[in-house]
């Protein structure tokens, strides 16, 4: 499969630095640039087709939400309906959201039900920290299914501290197999804690 070119607009605006010396961390920016690269590509076409997932899955600290951002906040400026001379019919659609799933479970909680359409509607959503909530009762898992599942071919960007196998055991084993599912990438990163003390004894 050809691999889609990382845009030069997300190489250069992103903050999140490349190490030579940290495999882990360059394939995450990686991920990244090529999911701009198809959005990139889909863009220029005449016809968009389908979007896809990416779920950035790793420990604390590793980047997932700091790479998550930027990956909306490029979308947004170079794609996305707030730029000043979109056509009206791009103004309507190509909506770029981010949410922290904390937030998200709140309003859900609170009673917002409309919440999960509005979501299944976005062009590019950004769910960070998916799985990190309390939810005894499973009401959260099964917002989360219905929310992915109506994402499905929709640029959508994951994150989480759960494996694919802790989010099977823990939110649905229906939401790890889309992770892969058609164009779908997981990515289980063993990059580090950026802030983790660095190098052994003095
Ligand atoms: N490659 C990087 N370059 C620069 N800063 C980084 C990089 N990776 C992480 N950081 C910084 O480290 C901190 C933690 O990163 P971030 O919040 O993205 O981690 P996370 O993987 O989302 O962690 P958590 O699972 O706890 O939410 C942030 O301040 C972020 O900006
Ligand atoms: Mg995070």
């Amino acid at each position: 499969m050809e691999i889609p070119p990382i845009p030069a607009t997300f190489s250069a605006a992103t903050t999140f630095r490349k190490s030579a010396t940290e495999p882990e961390r360059v394939a995450l920016y990686v991920a990244a640039g090529e999911l701009c690269g198809e959005i990139e590509q889909a863009v220029s076409g005449d016809d968009e087709g389908e979007g896809r997932w990416l779920t950035l899955a790793g420990a604390s600290g590793c980047g997932k939400t700091h790479l998550a951002r930027e990956i909306a906040v490029w979308a947004e400026r170079h794609h996305g309906c707030y730029r000043r001379k979109s056509p009206p019919e791009i103004m309507q659609t190509r909506s770029v959201r981010f949410y922290a799933c904390s937030e998200l479970a709140r309003r859900l909680r609170d009673g917002d039900y409309d919440l999960i359409e509005k979501l299944a509607g976005v062009w590019l959503l950004v769910l960070d920290d998916i799985g990190a909530e309390r939810d005894p009762n499973g009401y959260l898992a099964e917002q989360w299914y219905a929310l992915l599942n109506a994402r499905l071919g929709k640029w959508t960007v994951i994150t989480t501290n759960l494996s694919a196998d802790q989010i099977s055991e823990r939110l649905d084993e229906r939401i790890r197999s889309r992770l892969w599912r058609g164009r779908n990438v997981l990515l289980e990163s063993n990059a580090t804690d950026w802030y983790a003390p660095k190098g052994g004894a003095a």
